[in-house]
């Protein structure tokens, strides 16, 4: 079947280098060919990665708090049509990023699609991730966007600027009801809030502790409904930093490899799942580790997209 791949060298949505080169290094590692080779699909996009850092704006300014503003918003709209281009075409599209800021442009190219190829449907996303990443500007204590690509795909933050996120259009929107998180552990006060007030279903680690991650990937996908298309934005730092070092926010008590590999197991398992995001892989980090963090990802990534153990 029909892959589009879109490879995301960037790393304006925090303030440490090295996310930018995740791509190359998943890709080095074997990922693509693997895909192809093992997996059947055929790959379509840009094979080389794209270097998103270098899309600068003259200047850019904080603006509410938020750094890189304009950096930020310019490549998530070009990422936003980039994948809408394959999504519409009826390709899953695998982003390999890059920060989770990123996700303001998967999400959007991704809603939007799908709005169109299924009636007006509203697509689901399955968030797994240390943190909820739903800051509004006005909450986030960091003013890193990649802590708030949730609150603009949802709506939940707005903004009039054009050229600061401005340009997203409803269709191309979430809705909270169709979103949820699994792995959770460090979660902002603000957003805690957030997540309180709009009913966002959310599975901490305290839950995966409790019910074990069979019966949580199961309440999950209770809650999205059958045939309704899913988006998995994965952040590599829902693993435990024992297996995934290598990443801007590591916070300890994180899941397993194997827990991260059967969530997406059973998101493939759905036949439901349209777009894939890996995020927050940065091989600059406890270089010791970087291998192995990229070898995670590659996992996560070859789970999602139908690899099984028999
Ligand atoms: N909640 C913190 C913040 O707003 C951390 C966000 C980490 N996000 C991530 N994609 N790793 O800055
Ligand atoms: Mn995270
Ligand atoms: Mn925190
Ligand atoms: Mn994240």
């Amino acid at each position: 079947s029909d892959l589009g791949v879109v490879l995301v060298g960037f790393s304006g949505g925090q303030c440490k280098e090295g996310v930018d080169a995740a791509p190359t290094a998943l890709v080095q590692a074997g990922l693509l060919d693997q895909l192809r080779d093992d997996l059947g699909y055929k790959l379509h996009g840009d094979a080389s990665v794209r270097n998103y850092n270098e899309m600068k704006p003259a200047s850019d300014e904080p603006h509410r708090g938020m750094k890189n503003p304009r950096a930020v918003s310019a490549v998530t709209e070009t990422l936003a049509s980039q994948v809408y281009e394959q999504a519409r075409q009826g390709r899953m599209v695998l982003t390999l990023g890059g920060d989770h800021s990123i996700a303001i442009g998967t999400l959007a190219g991704t809603a939007k699609a799908v709005r169109e190829r299924y009636n007006g449907r509203e697509m689901a996303v399955i968030w797994v991730d240390a943190h909820a990443d739903i800051n509004t500007p006005e909450t986030s204590d960091s003013g890193n966007v990649h802590g708030m690509p949730v609150a603009f795909a949802t709506g939940l933050a707005t903004s009039q600027e054009r050229d600061i996120f401005g340009w997203l259009t409803d269709e191309q929107k979430i809705s909270t009801r169709k979103l949820v998180y699994i792995g959770l552990r460090d979660v902002d006060r603000g957003e805690k809030k957030i997540l309180r007030d709009h009913g966002i279903r959310a599975f901490s680690m305290h839950d995966i502790d409790r019910h074990g991650i069979g019966r949580v990937v199961e309440m999950a996908l209770a809650h999205i409904g059958a045939d309704t298309p899913i988006h998995l934005s994965f952040d590599v730092d829902a693993l435990d930093p024992m297996w995934a070092p290598s990443t801007g926010t590591p916070v300890r008590g994180g899941l397993t490899l194997r827990e991260g590999d059967y969530i997406a197991e059973c998101v493939h398992e759905t036949g439901q799942l349209v777009a894939m995001d890996l995020v927050e892989v940065n091989p600059n980090l406890e270089v010791a580790g970087a291998s192995e963090t990229v070898r995670a990802g590659v996992s996560l990534v070859r789970c999602a997209l139908g690899d099984t153990l028999l």
